[in-house]
C-alpha cells in the first residue's frame, strides 16, 4: 500500500467519520456530548480504521439550530469544552495518524453574532452591508418570494431600522452578504485561525447557498410540488442558490487552503450531478470533495443506483475525486430507510465504491431513527413544520456504546432520548460478535485499506438488473475485485452471458460465504453482498 499512499492524498485514500458532538460522548454528566468525550473515544475510531473525523459545529452558539447558528467563529462553546480541549483533540487525533475536519458555516451567522448585532443597529453602521438588507416592495410587501428552508418566508422585518433581512434558514440565522469584500476577508481569517491551529480541513455548510442573485429576483414556482414536501420546495431556488459567482468564493477558500500543506475542503451541496460537479471548480481549483448525496436521495433500487453511479463517474471532471455518503445529521438513517439487512449491503457498497466514503456516527452499529415523542421534539425544522414529519432528531440520538444505564453515553439525562433497543444494539456487544454490523464495517474498512484496487482502483460496471448490481475495481498491477450486491430481499442469480470468471469470496455480508470459490456464476440470498477476488482474468 505504501506506493498508493505516496501517490494519493490522505483524503483520497481515507475513510471519513462524522461525529455529531452533542450525541457522541458526554464526559461531564450534563447529558450533552463534548470534546473530552470525543477524546475518550478516539481509540475506538482508530480501532475501526477511520482516517479522518469531521465534527459538526462546536463554536459558541445560542443553539437555535444546534450549533449551525454561530455567534463566535473562533471559540468553543462551553458546553463542548474549551480551546485547550480542542488543541488537545487535534493533538490526539494526529497522534493516532488521523485527521480532523471542522464544520464551517460561512453562509450565515447567529443573529447574536457581534457582526449582526452591529449590522442591525442602524442603517449606516459600517457592517450594515455585511448582511442582506432590503426595503419592502413599494406596495409594502416582502422584498421577494424567497422561502426559508425551515418554513415560512426567508425575510424577517427589523422594527428598529425598518428593513427586511434575508435568512435562508431560521430568522436567528441571517445570511451574510458574500459579495462584500470585508465579509470574504473576515471568513478567510476565520479559516486561517483554525488552519494555524492545525485542522486538516473544513466541511463547508450549504456551499451552494453562499451567493444570491444580484437583483434578488423571485424564484419560480415548482410545478412538481406536493403537499407532503417541505414548504421550501414550493419554489425552485434558482435565484437564491447556486449562482455562478459562488465559484469565485470557493476558489478563494481553496487558494487559502493550498497555501498550507495537505489541507482539504468538503462542500455540502444538494444539487443534481451535472451541477454538483461544477463545484470541483475550473481546473480543479474548487472544493476537493463536493459531497455526493445520491445514495441518500435516490430510491434504493438496483437499476437506479447502478445508473446513478455510472452517471456520476461519467460526469466527474478530470482529476475530480469521487465521494459517497449514506447518511448525515440532516437525513433519516440508512437503517431506517432500507432496513437493517439492506443496511449491510449499503455498507458494502459505500466501502467498495471508488471515492472517499463518509460514515455517519452510529451507522456502523446499525443505529436506527428513534421515535421522539412530539413534546420532546427539539429540531427547529420539525417544530416549524409539525405536520410533515421532517424533524431531524430521530437521526441525532445518543451513540449507543454499551448496555449500561444511558448506553454509556452520559451519566446524566441525555439531551435527546436513546433508542430503547440500546441494550441489544451497542458497540460493546457488537465488538464481540463476528456477524455484527460493526465488524462488517471494520472488516470492509480493513480490506479497503489493504487492497489498492479497492482504495484507488478503477470502477467498471459489470451488469445490473432489477435486483442486483455488480462492478469491478482494479488498480494497475493489483488483483481485480468483483462486487455483487443484491439490493432486493429475494434471492438473485449472477451469471452474465457475456463474461466468464473465477474467483474467491473474500468478504460477504453473510460471512458463511467467505472462502468459497466462485466459477462463472453465483446465487445470492436476499439482502446479500459479496466481494470476490478474481483469480482468472477473463473478466
Ligand atoms: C446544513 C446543516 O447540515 C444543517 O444541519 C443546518 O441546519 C443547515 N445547514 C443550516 O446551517
Amino acid at each position: 500500500m505504501s506506493e498508493i499512499k505516496n501517490d494519493y492524498l490522505w483524503w483520497q485514500t481515507g475513510v471519513v467519520y462524522q461525529i455529531y458532538p452533542r450525541s457522541f460522548q458526554d464526559s461531564n454528566g450534563d447529558g450533552i456530548g463534548d470534546l473530552q468525550g470525543i477524546l475518550k473515544r478516539l481509540d475506538y475510531l482508530q480501532w475501526m480504521g477511520v482516517d479522518a473525523v469531521w465534527i459538526s459545529p462546536i463554536y459558541p452558539s445560542p443553539m437555535a439550530d444546534f450549533g449551525y447558528d454561530i455567534s463566535d467563529y473562533t471559540g468553543i462553546h462551553p458546553l463542548f469544552g474549551s480551546l485547550d480541549d480542542f488543541d488537545r483533540l487535534i493533538q490526539e487525533v494526529h497522534a493516532r495518524k488521523m485527521k480532523l475536519i471542522l464544520d464551517l458555516v460561512p453562509n450565515h451567522t447567529s443573529d447574536q453574532h457581534p457582526w449582526f448585532l452591529e449590522s442591525r443597529s442602524s442603517r449606516d453602521n459600517p457592517k450594515r452591508d455585511w448582511y442582506i438588507w432590503k426595503n419592502p416592495r413599494p406596495d409594502g410587501g416582502l422584498p421577494n418570494n424567497w422561502l426559508s428552508v425551515f418554513g415560512g418566508s426567508g425575510w424577517e422585518w427589523d422594527e428598529k431600522t425598518e428593513q427586511y433581512y434575508y435568512h435562508a434558514f431560521l430568522k436567528e440565522q441571517p445570511d451574510l452578504n458574500w459579495r462584500h469584500p470585508e465579509v470574504q476577508q473576515a471568513m478567510l481569517n476565520v479559516m486561517r485561525f483554525w488552519l494555524d491551529r492545525g485542522v486538516d480541513g473544513f466541511r463547508i455548510d450549504v456551499m451552494w447557498h453562499m451567493i444570491k442573485d444580484l437583483q434578488l429576483r423571485d424564484n419560480p414556482v415548482n410545478p412538481d410540488y406536493q403537499n407532503h414536501m417541505a414548504t421550501y420546495e414550493q419554489l425552485l431556488p434558482v435565484y437564491s442558490t447556486d449562482q455562478p459567482e459562488v465559484h469565485e468564493i470557493v476558489q478563494k477558500m481553496r487558494k487559502l487552503l493550498d497555501s498550507y500543506t495537505d489541507r482539504m475542503m468538503i462542500g455540502e451541496i444538494y444539487l443534481p450531478i451535472h451541477k454538483l460537479v461544477t463545484y470541483y471548480g475550473i481546473d480543479g481549483k474548487g472544493a476537493h470533495l463536493p459531497f455526493n448525496f445520491q445514495l441518500i436521495s435516490l430510491p434504493w433500487e438496483a437499476k437506479v443506483i447502478a445508473a446513478a453511479i455510472d452517471q456520476y463517474e461519467g460526469a466527474l471532471p478530470a482529476n475530480g475525486w469521487p465521494n459517497w455518503v449514506l447518511g448525515n445529521h440532516d437525513q433519516p438513517r440508512i437503517t431506517s430507510r432500507v432496513g437493517i439487512q439492506q443496511a449491510r449491503v449499503a455498507a458494502m457498497l459505500l466501502l467498495t465504491l471508488r471515492g472517499t466514503p463518509t460514515i455517519y456516527y452510529g451507522d456502523e452499529i446499525g443505529m436506527r431513527d428513534v421515535p421522539i415523542p412530539f413534546q420532546e421534539v427539539q429540531d427547529p425544522q420539525g417544530l416549524n413544520m409539525p405536520d410533515k414529519n421532517l424533524s431531524r432528531d430521530p437521526a441525532r440520538t445518543p451513540m449507543q456504546w454499551d448496555a449500561s444505564l444511558q448506553a454509556g453515553f452520559t451519566e446524566g439525562k441525555p439531551w435527546l432520548r436513546l433508542d430503547r433497543a440500546f441494550q441489544r444494539t451497542n458497540v460493546q456487544l457488537q465488538k464481540e460478535d463476528p456477524y455484527s454490523m460493526l465488524l462488517l464495517y471494520k472488516r470492509l474498512i480493513d480490506l479497503r485499506h489493504n487492497e489498492p484496487s479497492l482504495t484507488v482502483g478503477d470502477y467498471t460496471p459489470v451488469c445490473s438488473d432489477n435486483q442486483m448490481l455488480a462492478f469491478t475495481r482494479q488498480a494497475e498491477g493489483h488483483p481485480k475485485f468483483l462486487i455483487i450486491l443484491n439490493l432486493s430481499h429475494r434471492p438473485c442469480y449472477f451469471k452474465p452471458s457475456t463474461l466468464t470468471f473465477t474467483g474467491t469470496v473474500v468478504l460477504a455480508t453473510s460471512p458463511e460465504l467467505e472462502g468459497s470459490v466462485v466459477d462463472e456464476s453465483i446465487s445470492l440470498s436476499g439482502d446479500e453482498g459479496v466481494i470476490i477476488r478474481i483469480t482468472d482474468t477473463r473478466l
